[in-house]
């Protein structure tokens, strides 16, 4: 550095203290030493959106939000404009790689108990994120303005419908009428821009909030001393960068050489409000929620449970009172998580095919599962446990 250049940077220091505070939280910052590859999907998730919200700046330069136009100008950025296919496919893979993140990134913090004080607000933050994340894809799918988009779309209107006494009219006031048409899909647009790029206040809000309580790590005792913490670089900034370039490879493999591998294929059909297709089927990601909305017979029913079923990942941190985090020292809970795992999976195979038979009695017991690990067998397990029941010297420490 020159001198210029050291007085410059001494000068804007002064003013902003950006530089030493990039150097404290992000460089300095004191990391547990024993966080596994599990702790590499926050990262994961943060690459994706990334990705996300870049392709989406040049797909918004060419994608026109009316319903005559909407399909073509999306075939028209596939087929003639320069790397218009990349950019699609780097966006749409990108979603799944997001969900793919986002999904282990919730089932580490579950299991590791990452949720717990004093972490409440990173997890309450996240939430919040993840409820974005669906809405900016929902609204997202809606655009292309294919089959899939139409009557997905449709089938959401339908449910709110449903709610009493308000449904119908809040629908019709957000989507600017009675059927999905010009007005909807403007709103949609708006609604899926807006929403993405809302997501990076938030995102920094969820990390800040990390900052203040620190990382969890898998034993779920806090470090105590220095001995037991490295700082952020060139520890963790390297193992995110060896994990990224597995992710990335992965995330290439799909955009490159199957980027319709995870889409519908009638959704390369025109939104056509006169035929409806013979299943109507999500995008992988949904399908858990989608299975539940149909895995009882009321729609206003599955709404509930649907809704319910993120609603109560809200309550975790005070349905589980046991004062040990990780599940790695928690031999009860540990299978009993492992199901609720299973049970997501289950539902999410469900929810990718026709509610009947089998497939509907399975997302039956999955959804029975899921409500049953959050009100029932976490609270009453958690409630029995003491530090010292599981062999710790005192609580939250070995
Ligand atoms: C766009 C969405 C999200 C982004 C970009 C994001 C990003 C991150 C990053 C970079 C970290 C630090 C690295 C790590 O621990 O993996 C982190 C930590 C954390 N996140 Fe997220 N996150 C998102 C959504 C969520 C969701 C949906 C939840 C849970 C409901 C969540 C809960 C947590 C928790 C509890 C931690 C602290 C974990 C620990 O130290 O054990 N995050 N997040």
């Amino acid at each position: 550095m020159t001198d210029k250049s050291q007085d410059l940077s001494r000068w804007v220091e002064k003013r902003l203290p950006i530089v030493s505070s990039f150097r404290r939280e992000y460089v300095d910052f004191a990391m547990p030493k024993n966080l596994n590859y599990l702790w590499n999907f926050g990262a994961f998730a943060t690459i994706s959106l990334g990705m996300l919200l870049l392709s989406g700046i040049f797909l918004a330069l060419n994608y026109s939000p009316t319903v005559s136009d909407a399909f073509s100008s999306i075939e028209t950025m596939d087929r003639q404009v320069a790397s218009g296919w990349l950019v699609r496919s780097i966006h749409m893979g990108g979603v799944s790689m997001l969900f793919a993140a986002l999904y282990v990134h919730v089932a580490r913090g579950l299991y590791y108990g990452s949720y717990k004080a004093p972490r409440e607000l990173i997890w309450l933050t996240g939430l919040g994120l993840l409820l974005m994340v669906m809405i900016t894809a929902f609204a997202g799918y809606i655009l292309p303005w294919g089959q899939m988009s139409y009557w997905g779309a449709t089938v959401v209107v339908n449910a709110f419908n449903t709610v009493p006494l308000i449904g119908k009219a809040l629908t019709s006031w957000l989507m600017g009428g009675e059927g999905l048409g010009n007005a909807a899909l403007h709103r949609i647009y708006v609604l899926h821009f807006l929403t993405a790029f809302s997501i990076i206040g938030v995102v920094a809000l969820h990390i800040a909030t990390l900052h203040v309580a620190g990382s969890n790590n898998p034993t779920g005792i806090d470090p105590e001393s220095s001995d037991e913490t490295v700082p952020f670089h060139p520890y963790y900034t390297s193992k995110d960068g060896l994990g990224l370039c597995f992710f990335l490879i992965v995330y290439a493999v799909i955009v490159f050489f199957a980027p319709d591998f995870l889409t519908l294929a009638e959704n390369y059909v025109q939104a056509n409000p006169l035929v409806t297709p013979q299943d109507i089927t999500p995008e992988w990601y949904f399908a858990p929620f989608y299975a539940i909305l149909r895995a009882v017979p009321s729609k206003l029913g599955g709404l509930i449970l649907a809704t319910g079923s993120i609603g109560v990942l809200f309550a975790v941190p005070w349905l589980d009172k046991s004062p040990v985090r990780s599940a790695k020292s928690r031999p009860l809970l540990r299978p009993a998580l492992l199901m609720l795992f299973f049970s997501f999976m289950a539902l999410g195979f469900a929810g990718m095919h026709p509610p009947a038979g089998g497939w509907l009695w399975l997302s039956r017991v999955a959804v029975f599962y899921w409500y049953l690990y959050f009100l029932i067998l976490l609270p009453l397990q958690s409630r029995g446990e003491t530090a010292s029941s599981l062999g710790f010297a005192k609580e939250g420490r070995e």
